[in-house]
């Protein structure tokens, strides 16, 4: 097995991280990635903090071990959960050379200005919402913002099992948009806090009124990347930029080949690993 050295590790509990490497790999076509879909133990929407704290570490490990000097937590899900902990209790003892990055802080810090009447909504995963990241993140760059959260946690199920364009996946999209917009008439910005999302857009946009706008992150925390990498050349210099690309996952490969090519519009070949 051959794997892409100094590439810049890309983790989610599945497919939807795709969406971020998709806007990574644009804005950065030069440099060398790897991504790591846990798809075998994936959701983790609904796990415990330590398991997903445990299963994130996991993967976080097997991608520095393959080379990544740098992994971006692709999946707000591990950003709230995990991120914390890996910073400042992993890295520092046995990793100090390298760096975990996360999606929620990037998105946070630009959400803001994207809302005229200073009221998000905020759809995520259970585990994104109880843990409130957003609500405190949010507001500690726009004070004066109101946060509306709602979980959908049937929508990561439907798009990792492939239904997310197919009928009985209407039903669960007006149903999560209702219950936020149900919290305030004045919500003009809905943010998709979950990489996996982004899938849902054609048929969020069918529910809604087109004068809110719906914010997906690729695009935020590719462009966060880019400004990270300028401000830590510890870290650019040690990345290869040989456009090299792998994609491996814990689930089963095929599986994930399908799955992944029409994410990404193209065609995909995975290996399965164990981390
Ligand atoms: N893409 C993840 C996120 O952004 C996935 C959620 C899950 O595995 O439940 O939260």
């Amino acid at each position: 097995m051959s794997f892409q050295k100094n590439a810049i590790g890309i983790f989610d509990s599945g497919f939807g991280g795709l969406t971020v490497f998709k806007a990574i790999a644009e804005q950065l076509p030069n440099y060398n990635y790897i991504y790591l879909g846990d798809n075998a133990r994936s959701p983790y929407g609904d796990h415990s903090f330590e398991t997903v704290y445990q299963y994130t570490l996991e993967c976080v490990e097997w991608l520095f071990a393959q080379g990544c000097p740098v992994v971006i937590l692709a999946c707000n899900t591990a950003s709230a959960k995990a991120l914390r902990n890996i910073q400042q209790l992993d890295l520092p003892k046995k990793y100090p050379l390298n760096k975990v990055l996360g999606v929620i802080r990037p998105t946070a810090e630009v959400i803001g200005n994207m809302s005229n009447s200073k009221s998000i909504g905020v759809l995520g995963t259970r585990g994104t919402v109880r843990s409130e990241s957003y609500l405190i993140e949010i507001h500690k760059f726009f004070p004066e913002t109101n946060v509306y959260q709602q979980s959908c946690p049937m929508w990561v199920p439907l798009i990792e099992n492939g239904e997310y364009e197919n009928e009985g996946a209407d039903y669960f999209v007006k149903k999560y948009l209702n219950e936020l917009l149900s919290q305030s008439d004045q919500i003009d910005t809905i943010l998709l806090a979950c990489t996996h999302y982004p899938l849902l857009v054609p048929k969020i946009k069918e529910q809604l009124n087109s004068n809110i706008n719906i914010v997906a992150q690729g695009d935020i925390v590719a462009a966060s990347l880019v400004d990270y990498l300028k401000r830590h050349s510890e870290i650019d210099t040690r990345l290869g930029q040989q456009s090299e690309q792998a994609f491996y996952t814990t689930g089963d490969a095929e599986a994930f080949d399908q799955h992944a090519s029409v994410f990404l519009e193209r065609s995909i070949i995975s290996t399965k690993v164990k981390v």
